[in-house]
């Protein structure tokens, strides 16, 4: 008796992980098909422009690229990691979103000005007003806000819908 309801256990386990199977398959939500795009695309572009520069990774920006403005001095690699995994990401968006793809160094489309400015200020929100909050920021606590903070994947924070 104590066996057949030990094997009855067994079963049901069995029945119910092969239940469960169907939901780890499945087919990615719109959502996470998108994303899953985007780091494709993302990453495709990079790859392109790594090997354009193949062995000057390490010399500043402005040596490698035609047209900075923002990140002279930091190594050409920063640059291509904060567009992939910092910029794009923080938008939820690829590079077409700021660049025309064939020719990065063009600035035809508005969003590479916005997101001129938009380091702009963040730089003076960061340095002039958290850095500077009486009773808050202390020497051992520096706020900070990155575009992550207000765009968490969103181009247009708090306005979902829009693309
Ligand atoms: C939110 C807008 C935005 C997104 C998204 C973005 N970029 Fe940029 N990118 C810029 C801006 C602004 C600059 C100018 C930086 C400067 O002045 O130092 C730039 C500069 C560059 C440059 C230097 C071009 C040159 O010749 O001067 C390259 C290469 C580049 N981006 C590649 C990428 C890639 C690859 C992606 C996607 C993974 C990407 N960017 C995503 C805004 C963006
Ligand atoms: C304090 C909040 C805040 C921070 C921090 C911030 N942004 Fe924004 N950003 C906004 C808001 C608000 C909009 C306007 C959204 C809309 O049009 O609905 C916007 C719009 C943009 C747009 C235009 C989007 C489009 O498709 O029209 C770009 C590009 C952008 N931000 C880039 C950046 C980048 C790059 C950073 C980090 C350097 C950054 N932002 C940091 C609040 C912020």
């Amino acid at each position: 008796m104590k066996k057949a309801i030990l094997s009855l256990f067994a079963i049901t386990a069995i029945i119910s992980l092969v239940a469960l199977r169907p939901s780890t398959t499945a087919p990615k939500s719109g959502q996470d098909a998108r994303e899953d795009s985007l780091i494709a695309d993302r990453a495709k572009f990079v790859k392109q422009i790594k090997e354009a520069i193949a062995g000057k990774e390490k010399l500043p920006a402005e040596q490698v690229f035609k047209n900075i403005k923002i990140f002279k001095g930091r190594p050409a690699e920063q640059l291509l990691g904060i567009m992939e995994n910092g910029w794009s990401k923080s938008l939820g968006v690829s590079c077409g979103h700021c660049h025309n793809t064939n020719d990065f160094a063009s600035e035809e489309k508005g969003d590479h000005a916005i997101a001129g400015q938009m380091v702009t200020m963040v730089g003076k929100i960061n340095d002039e007003l958290l850095a500077t909050m009486p009773a808050y920021a202390t020497k051992d606590r520096k706020p900070r806000l990155g575009c992550s903070t207000c765009h968490r994947g969103e181009a247009h924070p708090g306005r979902p819908n829009r693309r």
